[in-house]
């Protein structure tokens, strides 16, 4: 029975360290990895408490391969996200969307024994992505939640060069969005709380930075088409309504509880819409990997050991907005 380190949310808000035990024999297409770094995702924080694996950010090495896996084999290096499964068959699946398959097995709903934090995992092939050789383990990371979340707004739902993009939030997601929007070719404006970040979002490609903070009306020189939101809560919709061009859509990417709220007739008088995305889809998650070595997009991460302390260390510097822009944890040696 292999018996691994795990790292589970508890009551306390400090994670703790545990085991996990599979069957001896791994079956179908499973796969056994040993887990090499993980991101920790601002959506990790709302599991900090649930006695869940924590982790959706994996990157690993290929331990073991089980009796139907066809493409992956022994020291191949791969990363996994959010969703851990697929069925295949419905529609969701054959129209390329298995993020939505009826059977998906995602983070924090299924597989909760075990996560990326941790010392090894069991993961079905088909949600197991290799990894560029030109990448290291902490920069690949992040993409497997933050970079394909906001690769695939922008890609699933055809954003073209031609258009503005704003990016609200600079954190995870917000600062991994604006290089992929830059390098879509899109004119970039980054939407941010202080001047704080001004320096690093022009740097990553943005190119027009707005502080929002206390501000009731906001200036842009051009109106913004298309509106990736990445903050961790959810924003003010009076401010940021008035400086969307007419159909203008609104991605709100932010997991919050309770209802989503917006002033109603701002939405309908513009004709915006407003289109809910999760994370990626196979094909999708692999695009971004493609696209993010092509471009050389990487992101800029501050490491933290994978044991209880380094992972409540880079909770509080999170929750405090402190992390500098994606904490990746690695394994002591
Ligand atoms: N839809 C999906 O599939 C998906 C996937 C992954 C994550 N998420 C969600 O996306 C959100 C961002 O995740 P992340 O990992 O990028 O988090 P993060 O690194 O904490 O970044 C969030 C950013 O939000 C802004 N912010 C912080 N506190 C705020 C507050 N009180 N009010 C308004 N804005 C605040 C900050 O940007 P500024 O300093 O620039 O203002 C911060 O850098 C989370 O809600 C996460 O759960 C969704
Ligand atoms: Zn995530
Ligand atoms: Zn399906």
């Amino acid at each position: 029975m292999p018996t691994f380190t795990v790292f589970k949310g508890h009551e306390s808000g400090a994670p703790k360290k545990e085991t996990t035990t599979k069957p001896d024999e791994l079956s179908g297409d499973q796969v056994f990895v040993r887990i090499t770094a993980s991101g920790l995702c601002g959506t990790d924080m709302h599991y900090r408490k649930a006695h869940v694996g924590l982790g959706h950010e994996g990157i690993g090495i290929v331990e073991k391969t089980g009796p139907l896996c066809k493409v992956l084999k022994t020291g191949d290096r791969v990363g996994w996200g959010y969703n851990h499964s697929f069925c295949g068959r419905c529609r969701e699946c054959l129209t390329g969307n298995d993020i939505y398959c009826s059977e998906r097995a995602l983070y924090g709903f299924a597989d909760l024994d075990q996560g990326s934090f941790g010392s090894h995992a069991v993961w079905r092939e088909v949600a197991l992505y290799k990894i560029p050789d030109s990448m290291s383990d902490e920069i690949a990371a992040p993409l497997q939640c933050a970079g394909a979340t906001v690769f695939s707004a922008l890609q699933t739902y055809n954003t073209q060069s031609s258009e503005t993009v704003g990016i609200m939030g600079v954190g995870g997601l917000g600062h991994l969005a604006i290089q992929f929007a830059s390098k879509f070719g899109c004119r970039v404006v980054v939407l941010s709380g202080s001047e704080s970040k001004k320096d690093e979002a022009l740097r990553l490609g943005a190119h027009e930075f707005v502080a929002t903070r206390g501000k009731t009306e906001l200036k842009v020189s051009q109106p913004i088409d298309r509106l990736l939101v990445t903050t961790s809560f959810q924003p003010n919709w009076e401010q940021i309504l008035p400086i969307l061009s007419p159909r203008a859509t609104i991605y709100p990417l932010s997991v919050s509880e309770g209802d989503f709220s917006i002033p109603n007739n701002l939405v309908l008088i513009n004709g915006i819409t407003i289109q809910g995305s999760c994370v990626a889809s196979r094909l999708t998650h692999e695009r971004m990997l493609e696209f993010a070595d092509l471009h050389q997009i990487k992101p800029i991460v501050q490491l933290f050991d994978m044991t209880e302390e380094g992972i409540l260390d880079a909770m509080e510097k999170l929750d405090q907005g402190k992390v500098h822009f994606r904490a990746v944890l690695k394994p002591v040696a």
